[in-house]
């Protein structure tokens, strides 16, 4: 048995212990107020934050298609950089993941490289066109757990009914990008004062709450177990509100960007800005905010959105939507709820861990740090004051909306079933 000692760390932020991890077994072997010195590998912590390893519903590695953006290896880097040890990955690749053979391909390659495990997400609708179901039933059967058109919406409301219907009777998770794209056709902004003045084309509210509150109702008559994905307005947190109040079960995450920026940053005309769902107003993260808090609002999910400078560095009408997300998120959530107070990392480790893994149930992940667990970890370190710079980032490209920003929160070193995946001690 090999062995690896934690030593001097404080799971969830709480009382500084020691852990033995079994390497070879990938588990947690020991926890104790002893220092496990005869450890082969030993580590002395330094008292710093000791988490599950993250998991994130969302994330976009651009493979197959366009590996000059990003990579199953390259996400899978970035993604153990930011203290993950989970991610799933969305289907609008190209080909679109839209047939067993390519979900097995995606998670194959995650394997194989090892650094994090890659979940295939299935499309809901053939090469995302909206049209005609794909086999969810066969995809389910390769090992499938979600299914999402996103970066588009089903729209068609007899389509996402059977969708439901289908998903349902799979027992899968079916995640949607709420946005009516009749109406949002050009928009590349939040439709409010900021657009209007910077004369950018808006992109309404409504468009996404009228079809979560459709597909919030469709929940309610033909269940089955119905995500949202990066929901970005305060109506949104209302409507999910009344849907968890009459007991219909729909989850939804917030990205760590609608939870931190506004449309402010538009001023800037910077290409950077330009995500989907928009930057909305203070009023909307606020309320974001405290969807997190409450329970509104199940889980951080990052949108990991993967651009090269030629889709980004041009005019913001012509720039592609999306931002990097998986080596700032942890920082972002600390910012936003922990230096603030509003929260501990009891709270982190459950939004960004614990309910991600248990909404699409995973058995390994978002597990408590105790004897017998998995070994999927990672450490924090929350006072290591760092600067995020694209150009730096493990990610193949550099579109963070948080360039020249500084932090104190980061990751320190990631571990996957007792293995190092990230830090110090392995570079
Ligand atoms: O900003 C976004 N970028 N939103 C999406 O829904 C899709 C994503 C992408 O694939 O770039
Ligand atoms: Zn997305």
């Amino acid at each position: 048995m090999t062995t690896l000692a934690l030593n001097n760390v404080r799971p969830y932020g709480e009382d500084a212990t020691n852990i033995l991890i079994d390497v070879t077994r990938g588990v947690i072997e020991a926890i104790g107020d002893n220092r496990f010195d005869d450890a082969d590998e030993v580590i002395d912590c330094g008292g710093n934050v000791l988490l599950p390893g993250l998991v994130d519903m969302h994330v976009h590695l651009r493979e197959p298609g366009r590996e000059d953006t990003e990579t199953i290896a390259t996400g899978s880097d970035a993604a153990a950089k930011g203290g993950f040890t989970a991610v799933f990955t969305m289907a609008n690749t190209n080909p679109v993941i839209d047939q067993p053979f390519l979900a097995e391909a995606v998670w194959e390659k995650g394997q194989t490289y090892g650094k994090c495990d890659v979940y295939p997400v299935g499309s809901i609708t053939q090469g995302l066109e909206g049209e005609q179901l794909t086999e969810i039933g066969l995809m389910a059967r390769s090992g499938v757990r979600m299914f999402s058109d996103d970066g588009k919406c089903v729209n068609d409301p007899q389509l996402m009914r059977r969708a439901i219907e289908y998903a349902k009777a799979h027992d899968v998770v079916l995640a949607q990008h709420a946005e009516d794209h009749r109406m949002t056709a050009g928009a590349v902004a939040h439709e409010g004062e900021q657009a209007a003045r910077l004369g950018l084309r808006g992109w309404p509210r409504v468009a996404e709450e009228s079809i979560v509150a459709r597909d919030a109702i469709m929940t309610r008559d033909y269940g089955g177990r119905y995500h949202l994905c990066h929901a970005s307005t305060e109506g949104t947190v209302q409507l999910l509100r009344f849907a968890k109040d009459q007991g219909i079960e729909v989850t939804a995450e917030v990205t760590p960007h609608h939870l931190l920026l506004t449309d402010e940053q538009l001023k800037t005309y910077d290409g950077l800005y330009r995500v989907n769902p928009p930057l909305r107003e203070a009023r909307d993260a606020e309320a974001l905010k405290q969807a997190l808090l409450d329970g509104t609002v199940d889980v951080v999910a990052t949108d990991h959105a993967p651009h090269g400078s030629e889709d980004k560095c041009v005019e913001f009408e012509h720039a592609k939507p999306g931002m990097l997300g998986l080596e700032t998120s942890l920082a972002v959530v600390h910012r936003v709820f922990v230096e603030t107070g509003l929260a501990d990392w009891r709270f982190v480790a459950k939004v960004m861990s614990e309910r991600p893994a248990e909404i699409l149930r995973l058995q390994d992940q978002g597990r408590p740090i105790a004897v017998g667990e998995p070994a999927n970890l990672v450490l924090v370190d929350p006072q290591s004051p760092w600067t995020a710079r694209g150009e730096e980032m493990a990610s193949k490209a550099s579109n963070t909306p948080y360039e020249g920003i500084e932090f104190s929160a980061r990751a320190t070193a990631t571990w996957l079933r007792g293995t190092q995946t990230y830090g110090a001690q392995q570079d």
